[in-house]
C-alpha cells in the first residue's frame, strides 16, 4: 500500500467525444488544474483518433494523456490495431489494458491482457491493469478469486522491476455505469486482496497503486478515496463532464 499520501484520478471516455466538445472538456480540464499541487496525478484516456488533438491541449498542462487499449501485437498485419508504440509517439503515458469492456465484448483473456501490459511497457507506457468480478461471480462467492486470478496470470509473467511499474484498477463490472459504486468496505476489502497478492510476489510492489473504478461520481468520491489502499480512481461517466472530474480530482487532493 502506497505510503506516499499521493493519489492518481484517471478520466476513461470510452467511445465519447467530437473535436469540438473534446476541445472545451481539455480547456477546461487543463485550466482548471492548473493551481494544483503535483502530488495529485491526474490523466485522461481518450479514443485514439484524439490523441493528437489531447497531446496539442494538454501538453502545457499537469494532465496526462492515455488510452483504453492497445494492441497485444508490436507491429503487423493486424488490420484495425493500434500498437503501444503508437500511442507513446503521441505523449500517451497510460494506457488501460483488460477493461472489462474490452474482456465481454472483444473476448479479451488473461493471457491477452498480459501480452498488452508488455507491449505497453516495452514502450514506456504505465499499464493500468482492470481487474473486476461480474454480479454472479460476486453472489456465488467468487469475487476474490476471479480478480486475484486476473492480476495474478499477467503478474506471473512479469519480473518484479516491470511489475513496479504498474498501475492496477479494480473496477466491479456491476458498478461500472450502474450508477451503483461498490460499497466503501467492499472496496477496502477488495483493496485488501490486491495488495496482498502484490506484496506477496514481492515486497516492493507495496508501492503499486490501486485504483478504484465504478460509478465514482462527486458525492461519493470522498468517501471511497479515502479507505486504506484506495490511490485513486478510474472515472467513466464523470470524467465527460469537466465540472464533475474536476470535483472528483478535487475529492482525491
Ligand atoms: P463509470 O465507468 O465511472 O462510468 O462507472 C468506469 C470505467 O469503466 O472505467
Amino acid at each position: 500500500m502506497s505510503e506516499l499520501n499521493t493519489k492518481l484520478v484517471i478520466g476513461n471516455w470510452k467511445m465519447h467525444g467530437c473535436l469540438a466538445r473534446n476541445a472545451v472538456l481539455l480547456n477546461t480540464l487543463a485550466h482548471g488544474t492548473q493551481q494544483w499541487s503535483e502530488a495529485l496525478r491526474i490523466a485522461v484516456c481518450v479514443p485514439f483518433p484524439y490523441l493528437a488533438q489531447t497531446q496539442e491541449l494538454l501538453h502545457n498542462s499537469r494532465i496526462a494523456w492515455g488510452v483504453q487499449d492497445v494492441s497485444a501485437h508490436t507491429e503487423g498485419a493486424y488490420t484495425g490495431e493500434v500498437s503501444a508504440a503508437m500511442a507513446a509517439e503521441f505523449g500517451a503515458t497510460f494506457a488501460l489494458v483488460g477493461h472489462s469492456e474490452r474482456r465481454a465484448y472483444h473476448q479479451e483473456n488473461d493471457p491477452a491482457v498480459a501480452a498488452k501490459t508488455h507491449r505497453a511497457l516495452e514502450v514506456g507506457l504505465t499499464p493500468v491493469v482492470c481487474v473486476g468480478e461480474t454480479r454472479a461471480e460476486r453472489d456465488a462467492g467468487r469475487a476474490e478469486q476471479t480478480v486475484s486470478q486476473q492480476l495474478q496470470v499477467v503478474l506471473d509473467t512479469l519480473s518484479v522491476e516491470q511489475a513496479m511499474r504498474l498501475v492496477i484498477a479494480y473496477e466491479p463490472v456491476w458498478a461500472i455505469g450502474t450508477g451503483r459504486n461498490a460499497q466503501a468496505h467492499e472496496v477496502r476489502a477488495m483493496h485488501a486482496v490486491l495488495h496482498r497478492l502484490l506484496t506477496a510476489a514481492d515486497d516492493r510492489l507495496a508501492h503499486v497503486p490501486v485504483l478504484y473504478g465504478g460509478s465514482v461520481k462527486p458525492d461519493n468520491a470522498r468517501e471511497l478515496f479515502a479507505e486504506p489502499g484506495v490511490e485513486g480512481g478510474l472515472i467513466g461517466g464523470a470524467s465527460l463532464k469537466a465540472e464533475d472530474f474536476l470535483d472528483i480530482c478535487a475529492a482525491a487532493d
